[in-house]
């Protein structure tokens, strides 16, 4: 009789944006002529940008042409792609990454959840609190993270790093030693970004302890502030201590084409063994590549016209979430976020827990968030709204909450 991987019986309830849509979808049913917006999920509205379309359509048709087609990808990705990406996004900013150390995928979901996989389950995993849930989950599915207390809603094998008002949502250094340590900055879900000192001091301390960081820059995009580092490569000694995973998503619109990459600097080793060639095998073995044509998507990305069409679709949502920021700061709730990411964090008001005011929410203004705790514990009594909606619905949902 076969068995299952009952670490995946440990998780607790279903994942945060199910029970959402769940709630949506009944109040929705309920109220037929409500119309409700929604800022809660993570993903873009805005079309692509006509660069990518343009290198979209041409690569369709090389796949059509016997002289031009093209099958399985090479393992890390097209040079093209991987070249623009160590041109644009490293050595532009004095970072020292080469082609080679950059593995292209689908997307940082999938590399931040399949990450785990080369290092030990003996290992034990840093998290902000609160998390982008991919990081906790998946090493709850490897069975790295101890037992689950339904009460506190922690893992007794995970060591969380709470983000509060107190801490300006940026992690202290840990008292207990991790072995891997999940940092995402501009961070989802508060929308806080690290300085570049701020960073400096866990690369320091990663070297020091012989820790691992796991950095997620999906949001690298919306940084507009000049002390706010793009990569953690733009730190001294990264290279011996840090895997940076990055998103075409939220940059260049790519939710529904996906693309992404790792990379892992060839210095990177725990002892002799290096993460790179682990990451490599790992790369070659289960995955086939990005489709070519979204991987020469990818490369219109990094064109003179890309970049300027894409600086404006960043500024377009940013222009949102200054709209978001200003307007419940002037309806008097306590806001963060929305500077250098598309997330605005406030705190429920009137002592509600973040479930209450995504009900409240719901019920008196038809505006979808997300809740705070679903993050984490130390999520509890905030929400989440992004700034990926269209801006004349953000603007009524803004109207809508300032007139609650
Ligand atoms: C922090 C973070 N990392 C990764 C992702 C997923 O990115 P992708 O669409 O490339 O899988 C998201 C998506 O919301 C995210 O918030």
């Amino acid at each position: 009789m076969y068995k299952v991987n009952d670490n995946y019986l440990k998780l607790p309830g279903s994942y945060l944006f199910s029970t959402i849509g769940k709630k949506v979808n009944a109040y929705a049913a309920a109220h037929p002529d409500s119309r409700i917006i929604r800022l809660g999920i993570g993903d873009v509205t805005q079309p692509l940008a006509p660069a990518i379309i343009k290198a979209l359509h041409s690569a369709v048709d090389e796949m059509g042409d016997a002289a031009t087609f093209r099958g399985y990808a090479p393992d890390l990705g097209y040079e093209f792609l991987r070249n623009a990406i160590a041109d644009n996004d490293y050595k532009a900013r004095g970072c020292e990454i080469s082609a080679d150390e950059i593995f292209i995928s689908d997307g940082a979901k999938c590399d931040s959840g399949n990450i785990q996989e080369i290092f030990s389950l003996d290992n034990r995993i840093a998290v902000c609190d609160p998390v982008y849930p991919v990081y906790v989950d998946t090493n709850v599915m490897a069975g790295r993270t101890g037992v689950y207390d339904p009460q506190k809603e922690i893992w007794s094998n995970v060591i969380y790093m709470p983000c509060t008002q107190e801490n300006d949502f940026v992690p202290c250094l840990p008292k207990e030693t991790p072995d891997i340590i999940y940092l995402c900055f501009p961070n989802n879900p508060t929308g806080s970004a690290i300085t570049k000192e701020q960073l400096q001091e866990w690369v320091d301390y990663a070297n020091r302890v012989g820790a691992v960081i796991i950095y997620d820059a999906a949001y690298e995009a919306y940084i507009s502030q000049e002390d706010i580092p793009h990569s953690i490569y733009e730190c001294q000694g990264a290279r011996t201590c840090a895997i940076e995973l990055r998103s075409f998503s939220k940059n260049a619109g790519f939710t529904g084409v996906r693309l992404g990459f790792t990379v892992i600097p060839k210095e990177l080793k725990a002892g002799d063994v290096s993460l790179h060639s682990l990451w490599a095998r790992r790369h070659g073995t289960k995955y086939n590549g990005a489709p070519y044509i979204v991987q020469r998507a990818g490369e219109a990305v990094y064109s003179e016209e890309g970049k300027a069409q894409l600086r404006e679709q960043v500024a377009y949502y940013m222009k949102n979430a200054a709209y978001i920021y200003q307007g419940l700061k002037d309806a008097g709730y306590t806001v963060s976020g929305g500077v250098n990411a598309p997330y605005i964090w406030l705190k429920a008001p009137r002592g509600m827990s973040s479930w209450e005011f995504f009900d409240y929410l719901l019920e008196n203004a038809n505006v979808v968030g997300t809740p705070g705790s679903g993050f984490g514990p130390s999520g509890e009594t905030y929400f989440r709204l992004t700034a990926f909606g269209s801006y004349e619905n953000t603007v009524e949902a803004v109207e809508r909450i300032k007139a609650l």
